[in-house]
């Protein structure tokens, strides 16, 4: 990659921030589809909302709530900005995170600080990112245990875009061979792999492929929330007005991966905006939930804001589970769901 691919690369980051949080990136048509569903209210939920305990156990690491900081940013001092953000509130609170995608700091080793968080979060449950198309262009275990290390991750995550790519002008189309790479880089890499798309969803034939290549996590970035599709198209591609309410809303992904992909970690995310969709989404069998957008919105009015932004869903959530008699999140994942329509 050229200096000049390198600052190209950082004003694409740049610019995905600006346009998320000044225009309508959103699904609007689809939705995530939780709405269809509720926890069933118990009005004799025969606990004490003291004791209910939000807390898990994610790779081996305990999370005070099952919440991760969807990876988003990085590359340029706006990113690095924001990752601190973020990391001071994952830190704070005893959540996971996840940085944006590393790839222009393995060819300028100069900004892989804006990735760096450790600092100020020495305890969190830390993701690295990079596409998955870029395991076709030639990066390898090498490479990921390069972004692994560069920031003292628990983890690797691995991010599926092919609309995204498509709707970019710059994108990377080729997605013949991921499979295969992703099986090697599970093989190979000491840490957990995690497989996310970007807000478009996993279908149930794309789990059963990253069940079988072994992956440990899917986190299934459904539609309903931010649409790729709709961010590109702010910077010159004519996509988003066609194709940007297209993807597997939230609530159907997670349950086709649920099925397909009965051993891996899942994650949901996609449009996920309250603690009761957090409660949901687990209830529908997920291990834990992961936002972006609403996080990103919250950091740009201040630190204080997305702290505030955290504890009220934590309250959220706390408030579901007691109102659902789910004293802990083994059991709300067990808690029955109304389907309203
Ligand atoms: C993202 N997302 C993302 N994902 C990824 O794996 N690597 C990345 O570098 C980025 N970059 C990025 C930038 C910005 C500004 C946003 C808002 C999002 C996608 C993100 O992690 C998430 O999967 C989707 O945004 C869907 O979640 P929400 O926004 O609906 O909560």
């Amino acid at each position: 990659m050229s200096y000049a691919q390198a600052s190209e690369n950082t004003k694409r980051k740049m610019d995905h921030i600006d346009i998320a949080l000044n225009r309508d990136v959103e699904f609007h048509r689809v939705t995530t589809g939780l709405e269809r569903f509720s926890l069933v209210y118990e009005a004799l939920p025969e606990i004490d909302r003291r004791e209910v305990d939000l807390s898990i156990s994610l790779f081996g690491r305990r999370l005070s709530m099952p919440l991760i900081i969807s990876s988003m940013t990085g590359g340029a001092s706006e990113g690095k900005r924001y990752n601190r953000i973020f990391a001071n509130a994952a830190q704070h609170f005893g959540i996971a995170m996840g940085v944006g995608s590393q790839r222009v700091a393995l060819e300028h080793p100069e900004l892989a600080e804006t990735f760096m968080v450790r600092d100020v979060a020495p305890d969190i449950l830390l993701f690295a990112n990079i596409g998955a198309v870029q395991l076709v262009d030639g990066y390898g275990i090498e490479e990921c245990e390069r972004l692994v290390d560069m920031i003292d991750a628990d983890g690797l995550i691995i991010h599926l875009n092919p609309l995204h790519e498509c709707a970019q002008l710059e994108g990377d189309t080729n997605f013949r061979g991921v499979a295969i790479k992703l099986r090697e880089i599970c093989l190979g890499l000491e840490v957990p792999v995690i497989v996310k798309e970007v807000g478009h969803g996993i279908s149930e034939r794309t789990a059963r492929l990253l069940a079988d290549a072994g992956v440990d996590a899917i986190d299934i970035a459904g539609a309903g929330g931010t649409s790729w599709a709709k961010v590109e198209s702010y910077r010159g591609t004519r996509l988003g007005p066609s194709l940007g309410e297209w993807g597997i809303p939230t609530a159907d992904s997670l349950s086709a991966v649920r099925d397909a992909a009965p051993h891996a970690v899942l994650i949901a995310s996609g449009g996920i905006k309250t603690g009761e969709d957090i409660a949901k989404s687990i209830a529908l069998g997920a291990d834990g939930a992961a936002m972006a957008l609403p996080i990103l919105k919250a950091a740009a009015i201040s630190s204080e804001a997305l702290d505030g932004f955290i504890a009220q869903l934590r309250e959220e959530l706390a408030t579901a589970m007691f109102c659902a008699g789910a004293r802990s999140i083994e059991e709300l994942k067990r808690a029955p769901l109304r389907r309203s329509s």
